[in-house]
């Protein structure tokens, strides 16, 4: 193959999926990059989804496709549940937003601050990325101090200390017990760099000292229990009971993003491993597919966003407990029980395990890793615990996960382009069967390309 000449597989996908394609020529036109959502965008160009349906999703060229993205974690119940579209129908003949108090906002509040004991008190935002914000400033309120504490790998969302050192780049992220505040891009001031101190993932004496060494300039450390944009790596219990006891000692703040993991059991991550953040952001599941945020904790740091409360924290927003969020949130989450996140957590264990077992069989350099229902593809056999390892995974892998993800979109299986996949509650043990078989027809279609173009990611 020359240089120039596109790759049999990518003309292969094109082939496939013509409509998307003449659509995403149009996009191009209006949308810089032909998208308007970064994380969504994958090369050459993203199939134009139609409608979906449970776990179902419909493109413009006829496709029915299993989706195990579920618009990134956040669609507990796949799409178009009978429970959200009718609370939603309901809630839209009343309005959509009423800047006032309503009862559904009263009634999804109770049911979340009843399933996470660490929840005295919340307050409903419109995103993930404003919930993790909120609860920053309010850390900062509540203990003057102005630093923040956050993961290499760490994402918690679209803004600019969200993002610092998302991606530890080899050649700039320093060393692993003192790791560089690296911007993603180009757009981070260098002020949000010198307030963000950050904190290798899974090494608990390494942060125990950097907390210590930080202490007196540090508001809070947060920490997603999963690092879910890095490729699913879990959290030990021993580094986040770390985490735990040394902020505590030292008064810092310690919260918890739990906007992908509150997914895994009625009481999020913190439930499972029996630990209990000062504050908590949520998002994605608890809006019920549509826009919402939460920060929620103790009492005394809510207590910052009370009207009642002298220099309080201005927590405004428009969107914030919409009518109609609220009315999806409510009908989604009481409708995923505790032993619905147990069952898919159990798909999830049977999918890496037939992942894993299919890249032993083919013969390719790969394993599943995550945790319950969320799971993520890498191709490489060297242990995963932190970011670092996963960036050299990814690059170990190079296009080849690119081919691996569009062939199995043309085998009727959606992931993120990263290779993300998790389950949602219309699934069972068919549709996961259905990923392993599409992952093996993927494989064995990859082989030959494999050997040719990226031959040391067959086994020995
Ligand atoms: C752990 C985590 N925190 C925060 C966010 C931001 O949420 P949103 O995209 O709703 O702003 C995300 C989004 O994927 C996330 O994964």
């Amino acid at each position: 193959m020359m240089a120039s000449e596109e790759h049999p597989l990518i003309t292969e996908y094109r082939n496939w999926s013509q409509e998307s394609e003449r659509l995403s020529r149009r996009a191009r036109k209006v949308f810089p990059g032909g998208d308007t959502r970064a994380s969504a965008h994958y090369d050459p160009y993203p199939l134009v989804m139609e409608k979906g349906r449970g776990c179902h999703l419909y493109d413009v060229d006829g496709h029915e496709i299993i989706d195990f993205m579920n618009n990134f974690t956040s669609l507990i119940h796949g799409h178009a549940h009978p429970a959200v579209v009718g609370a939603v129908s309901e809630q839209v003949a009343f309005g959509t937003a009423y800047a006032a108090p309503s009862l559904n906002q009263i009634e999804l509040a109770e049911l979340i601050a009843d399933r996470i004991p660490s929840v005295e008190q919340l307050r409903f935002c419109s995103s993930g990325s404003e919930a993790t914000l909120m609860a920053i400033r309010c850390a900062r309120a509540h203990t003057g101090k102005e630093k923040i504490m956050k993961m290499e790998g760490g994402y918690h969302g679209s803004y600019e200390l969200a993002e610092v050192s998302l991606v530890p780049y080899p050649e700039s992220r320093g060393a692993l017990d003192h790791p560089s505040s690296l911007p993603v891009d180009k757009s981070i001031p260098n002020s949000v760099l010198e307030d963000t101190v950050i904190c290798p993932y899974n090494e608990p004496e390494l942060a125990k000292a950097l907390i210590r060494e930080h202490a007196v300039e540090l508001a809070a450390v947060i920490v997603e229990p999963v690092l879910g944009s890095m490729g699913m790596v879990a959290a030990t219990t021993e580094f986040l009971q770390a985490l735990r006891s040394e902020t505590e000692e030292l008064g810092i703040v310690l919260i918890f993003d739990e906007v992908i993991t509150l997914r895994l059991s009625g009481g999020g991550t913190q439930a499972m491993h029996g630990i209990s953040p000062d504050l908590t952001s949520m998002g994605k599941i608890i809006g019920g597919g549509l826009p919402v945020g939460a920060i929620g904790g103790k009492r005394e740091l809510l207590q910052i966003f009370s009207p009642d409360t002298r220099e309080n924290v201005f927590h405004a927003s428009t969107f914030s407990g919409n009518a109609l969020t609220m009315a999806a949130g409510f009908a989604a989450m009481s409708h995923f029980t505790d032993a619905e996140a147990k069952r898919l957590n159990w798909l999830g264990d049977k999918l890496r395990e037939g992942f894993n077992l299919i890249l032993h069989q083919n013969g390719i350099c790969g394993q599943a890793i995550g945790l319950g229902s969320l799971t993520n593809l890498h191709l490489t056999d060297e242990p995963l615990h932190d970011s670092r390892d996963t960036l050299k995974g990814i690059a170990a892998a190079g296009h080849i996960s690119r081919l691996l993800h569009l062939g199995m979109l043309r085998r009727g299986i959606m992931s993120a382009g990263r290779l993300m996949y998790c389950i949602s509650t219309p699934m069972g043990e068919d549709e996961v069967t259905a990923a392993i078989t599409a992952l093996n027809e993927t494989l064995i279609e990859l082989r030959p390309f494999i050997k040719q173009e990226r031959p040391e990611l067959l086994a020995m």
